[in-house]
């Protein structure tokens, strides 16, 4: 049930652009990016490595590699906006996409896509989002990928709310959560708030 709070100046600088409305589409990608990818450093803290015999310039030795499979599920679309910054850092991740949607008037989350691959049973999975809102879609998101048979799995977002952090943490005590902000808490609308709006719309200049 654990949750952590990534906080570093870095991350809190580049968070803070990305909330101001006047922000680009561009320079909200870019930062989301950077943040993803400082925040790499903590969540992969307690992977796993294999000790392997090498051979240096000099002489033999043991050095220690991740031998683990990782999967990153990226949950449609703004999840894509941190997939590079992640994968910068684990260029040999493999890639699963979720489609999500919330209704925006009750709020109910629709799948329209999901794709596995063929390893993620004996994977680190790690479930990206920026936004956890009312913890639906990461809820869900978890649902499809215990069905795929994922065991590992942490979920990771750039900003998240009380409410939604206990409904993601009943729902699935055994994923750990990393976030780069607690915010205050959601609006009427479901939003949360301060916030940065809608990270999909955002990202991708659709509004
Ligand atoms: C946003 C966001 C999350 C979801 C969070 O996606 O990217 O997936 O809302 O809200 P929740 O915690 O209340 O479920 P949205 O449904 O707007 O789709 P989009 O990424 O395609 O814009
Ligand atoms: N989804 C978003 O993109 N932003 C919010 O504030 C809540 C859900």
């Amino acid at each position: 049930m654990s949750f952590t709070q990534i906080k570093h100046p870095l991350i809190i600088d580049k968070l803070t652009r990305m909330r101001r409305i006047e922000t680009s589409s561009k320079d909200f990608r870019e930062n989301l990016n950077e943040i993803a990818q400082l925040m790499v450093y903590e969540i992969f803290r307690d992977v796993p490595l294999e000790a392997v015999e090498i051979e240096t310039p000099v002489q033999k030795t043991v050095g220690y590699t991740i031998n683990q499979p990782i999967v990153l599920v990226p949950i449609l679309r703004a999840g894509i906006g941190m997939l590079d910054g992640i994968q910068t850092m684990i260029p040999t991740a493999r890639i699963a996409h979720i489609g999500l949607y919330r209704d925006e008037e009750t709020l109910e989350i629709h799948q329209y896509f999901a794709k596995t691959t063929k390893d993620i049973a004996e994977s680190y999975t790690i479930i990206v989002d920026p936004m956890l809102a009312t913890g639906g879609s990461a809820i869900k998101a978890i649902d499809i990928a215990k069905g795929w048979g994922a065991k590992n799995i942490k979920f990771v977002c750039l900003v998240s709310v009380p409410e939604g952090v206990a409904k993601l943490q009943k729902a699935h005590p055994d994923v750990e959560i990393y976030s780069a902000s607690m915010d205050e808490k959601l609006n009427e609308r479901g939003y949360i708030v301060p916030g940065l709006g809608d990270a999909g719309d955002r990202i991708f200049g659709t509004k």
